[in-house]
């Protein structure tokens, strides 16, 4: 019997896949200066080459000051979403979609990688532990005031913009992961006491104000927002009020236009986490579904066909199978992930 996840998905005026894996946004460090190197498209075309449906880039830095890793991709020039039509060239001639995702990290970062200036969050206060890409303490952060959202949002809505003039078939805003958007919406984070934090309607405004602005600046089937309310940060994590968070957000970014939506968990178990959440989306959320995070191939199939998603997300299987979906065709093994692969991009 053919695996759910090899069927065609086409949604309503929107992307049209010849099957329904994904690969995940995973970021590389390979390009010190900030452009899409002829490197990283071999790496994507190969996947496409094997089958890829939908491919989502590395996350791709929206602005200088919302860096926060070593030798990331940025969209905050023309010149950089340029430095990707090679990228999108190679993907589409293997069929395949592909889809920018756009990063600002907030405070998950350090004076070193934003120009010198403090990273920005919700909070003055900065996220504990050293930050494994420079060793250092993470950089103190600067709270955002509700004048300097405007421009952050600005530069997510130039990043969409720019990607789309350049090829890409959709964009992936990244709300997730501990990134800025998530520490708004994330009471342990949200110190504020303005109409941005508190409620959960207040934590979920920035986010809600960025989704707006973007799908100001582009048609909102090309948007895939990424949430990842239940998740692996330095141990097994929920929202502290992950009911309420859902039964607010979920249909207010269905009320923004938002149509599709991704959701996810960093590294942790799928059932644990993002697969139990998309158990309490899927009932209010008539749109496209994706997810995943540690499934092999008879489980994506199986969360297709009881109609938990539409799509199957598969990151670090990606990394190590580039011919991941020629292996779920013909039911060969995987190779398993090692993170010793991270160190070369193949
Ligand atoms: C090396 C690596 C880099 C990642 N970078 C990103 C990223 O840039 N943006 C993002 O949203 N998620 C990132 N992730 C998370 C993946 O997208 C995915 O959610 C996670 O790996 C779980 O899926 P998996 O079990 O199929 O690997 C990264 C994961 C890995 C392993």
């Amino acid at each position: 019997m053919t695996n759910a996840m090899l069927t065609p998905y086409r949604q309503e005026d929107g992307l049209e896949l010849k099957n329904r894996i994904v690969m995940s946004a995973m970021t590389r460090s390979f390009s010190p200066d900030h452009l899409a190197s002829d490197a990283m498209r071999a790496y994507y075309a190969r996947r496409a080459e094997h089958g890829a449906g939908l491919i989502l880039t590395e996350g791709v830095v929206v602005h200088p000051s919302a860096d926060g890793y070593n030798d990331v991709p940025h969209i905050a020039t023309d010149a950089q979403a340029q430095s990707w039509k090679p990228v999108i060239a190679a993907v589409h001639a293997h069929g395949a979609k592909i889809a920018c995702q756009l990063w600002h990290c907030g405070r998950i970062s350090h004076e070193d990688y934003t120009g010198g200036v403090p990273p920005v969050s919700s909070t003055d206060v900065a996220a504990s532990g050293v930050n494994r890409q420079n060793n250092k303490p993470y950089g103190t952060p600067r709270a955002l005031t509700a004048a300097d959202m405007p421009v952050v949002h600005g530069y997510v809505a130039d990043a969409g913009r720019r990607a789309l003039a350049v090829g890409f078939d959709a964009v992936q805003l990244h709300l997730g992961h501990g990134y800025l958007a998530d520490q708004f919406f994330d009471a342990r984070i949200n110190d504020r006491t303005d109409q941005y934090g508190g409620s959960v309607e207040n934590r979920c405004r920035f986010a809600l104000e960025q989704v707006a602005a973007l799908l100001a600046a582009v048609p909102a089937n090309k948007v895939i927002v990424r949430l990842s309310p239940s998740r692996d940060m330095g141990g097994l994590y929920d929202w502290p009020d992950l009911d309420a968070m859902l039964a607010y957000l979920i249909p207010a970014l269905w009320q923004a236009g938002v149509r599709m939506l991704d959701v996810s968990c960093a590294r942790a178990d799928y059932y644990q986490t993002s697969g139990r959440v998309i158990r309490l989306v899927r009932p209010m959320w008539p749109g496209l579904l994706m997810g995943g995070a540690s499934l092999t191939a008879e489980q994506g199939a199986q969360e297709i066909t009881d109609g938990w998603l539409d799509l199957v997300t598969f990151g670090r299987a990606f990394i190590a199978n580039p011919d991941l979906v020629r292996k779920i065709e013909t039911g060969a093994e995987w190779t398993p992930f090692d993170t010793k692969m991270l160190a070369e991009l193949v």
